[in-house]
């Protein structure tokens, strides 16, 4: 520990200013930790721990908007004196450091209390974590690879959020942080790949399935026809026939699989007969026109190619226990259309939501890449449904050991997750963000502007940092952090 400076006049028992000693201001930076002797090296009232954030360099005789002698003697060239010069830090407490663990401070901290820089060897972080349940994650406090972060892992199932631009890393840190942490914490983990390009190539071949190979649940299919037919041409009867055919759909499949080169082909002109039958046999003359008009339109927006989507064949119970028996799991989800997409995760979130409510503890972590595709700020259609899913799994999952990791551009708005989804989300990771996220409600300014970090600061962060936020994080103040990726 090393003493940098006093706390400055004007400290509240939640904030200080730190005035640094001479030159200090070389080598102290922001997002440092420092411990302030409350009341002098002596017999201090307690000891707090903190973080420094809002530097300022302060020179009164340099005012820029008032013209002093210093300032003319700058103006011509001369440098002017740095005798008056004051550089300051806004110290965030974290806590009052106790033999239980971290506490709120409640004492007010006094001013001239001498503050001292935690150093490589003044590891904060085992007096933050005593007394709780903690996973040590391989992310570490920027700054200090030494100082490995801890994680909460009561609040595990309690919900994850990761944000931040395209490109500031959100998918890295989740692979080489997050799931590591699950696995850690004994959760299997099931990672929905939305392009398949993040996670599926990056991990072995038997931990992949590609989205094509899985049946999906006779409502899903129904919802991806009616999402790919405006609705069956908003015809009743249509709607009815493709149910009608929907019915032992996988058998079909398979059967269409035995007895076909072109097995997609095979089962579209299936349907097409089944609809063409029904329709002949409408006897209300009127009704039977109508029926036959909107089967035209139905059949040319829908294509054969249209059905491989919905033609796999291993059921989502399948699916589970190939992830019970791997531990992980990456779903490939790449070149599928939208609404097979959502629709796979329908019949997934329906499976593990029953299993839940089955009273079962899960222990699997999902992992949601591009959660705005399920659960926009505007859901409507089969993304209203999904959106309903993942509140529904959210909400039980924190009985039972399901934890939902999601993974967006942004936080609110259009790039964001639908607000009624991120307020079951309690654990937060902000690292650069878009400018639209930077001001007014609900973005990350307005999460993290109470601890002193600026959205400016968040404008610039580099890729692989991170804002620390919530219930998982030990420490009550957002914290910076960062990991060294391995390959
Ligand atoms: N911790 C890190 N250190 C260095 N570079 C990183 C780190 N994390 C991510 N990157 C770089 O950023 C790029 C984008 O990361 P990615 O996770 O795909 O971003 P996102 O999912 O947010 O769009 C990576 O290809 C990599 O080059
Ligand atoms: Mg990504």
């Amino acid at each position: 520990m090393r003493f940098i400076g006093r706390v400055a006049d004007g400290a509240t028992e939640t904030r200080a200013r730190l005035i640094l000693l001479k030159d200090m201001e070389r080598q102290v930076l922001a997002e440092e930790l420092v411990l302030i002797k409350n009341g002098g090296e002596i017999n201090p009232v307690n000891e707090i721990l903190g973080v420094l954030r809002e530097g300022l360099g302060k020179n009164e005789f340099l005012s820029h908007t008032s013209y002093r002698p210093d300032v003319a003697y700058l103006r011509h060239g001369g440098e002017p004196s740095g005798a008056r010069e004051v550089y300051s830090f806004a110290i965030e407490p974290i806590g009052v450091i106790t033999d239980e663990g971290i506490e709120p401070n409640r004492a007010i901290i006094q001013p001239r209390s001498p503050v001292y820089l935690l150093e490589d060897k003044d590891n904060p972080f085992h007096k933050i974590v005593r007394g709780k349940d903690i996973i040590w994650s391989d992310a570490y406090l920027e700054g200090h690879p030494s100082w490995k972060i801890p994680f909460d892992r009561t609040f595990l199932p309690y919900h994850v959020g990761v944000y931040g631009s395209t490109g500031c890393g959100k998918s890295w840190f989740t692979r080489h942080i997050l799931i590591p942490l699950y696995r850690r914490a004994g959760y299997k983990v099931l990672i929905l790949d939305w392009s398949g390009t993040d996670y599926a190539p990056m991990l072995r071949n038997e931990e992949v399935i590609r989205i094509s190979e899985i049946a999906l649940d006779e409502e899903s299919i129904l919802s991806y026809f009616q999402d790919k037919t405006f609705n069956f041409a908003r015809n009743d009867t249509i709607k009815d026939c493709f149910d009608e055919f929907i019915d032992g759909w996988t058998a079909k499949v398979k059967e269409a699989y035995l007895n076909s080169e072109n097995p997609a082909e095979h089962l579209y002109s299936e349907l097409k007969e089944h609809v063409e039958t029904v329709i002949a046999g409408i006897k209300r003359e009127d009704s039977r026109a109508a029926a036959y008009r909107a089967q035209k339109r139905v059949f040319r927006r829908l294509k054969p190619q249209d059905l491989y989507p919905v033609m796999g064949v291993l059921s989502i119970e399948e699916l589970f226990q190939e992830l019970e028996r791997k531990g992980m799991l990456a779903i490939d989800m790449g070149g599928a259309l939208t609404e097979a997409k959502l629709g796979f995760f329908l019949s997934l979130s329906k499976y593990l939501y029953g299993l839940m409510e089955s009273g079962r503890n899960l222990g699997v972590a999902l992992i949601i890449d591009e959660a705005p595709q399920y659960a926009p700020w505007d859901a409507r259609g089969i993304q209203a449904e999904t959106c309903e899913m993942i509140k529904n799994l959210a909400a039980l999952g924190r009985k039972r050991m399901l934890n939902l990791t999601l993974i967006a551009q942004g936080i609110k708005g259009e790039i964001g997750v639908n607000a009624a989804v991120r307020r079951n989300l309690n654990t937060h990771f902000f690292g650069r963000i878009h400018p639209l996220d930077a001001s007014g409600e609900g973005g990350a300014s307005e999460w993290l502007s109470p601890y002193g970090i600026s959205p400016n600061h968040l404008l610039q962060l580099k890729p692989g940092r991170f804002y620390f936020a919530g219930a998982m994080n030990p420490s009550p103040v957002p914290l910076l952090i960062t990991y060294k990726p391995m390959d």
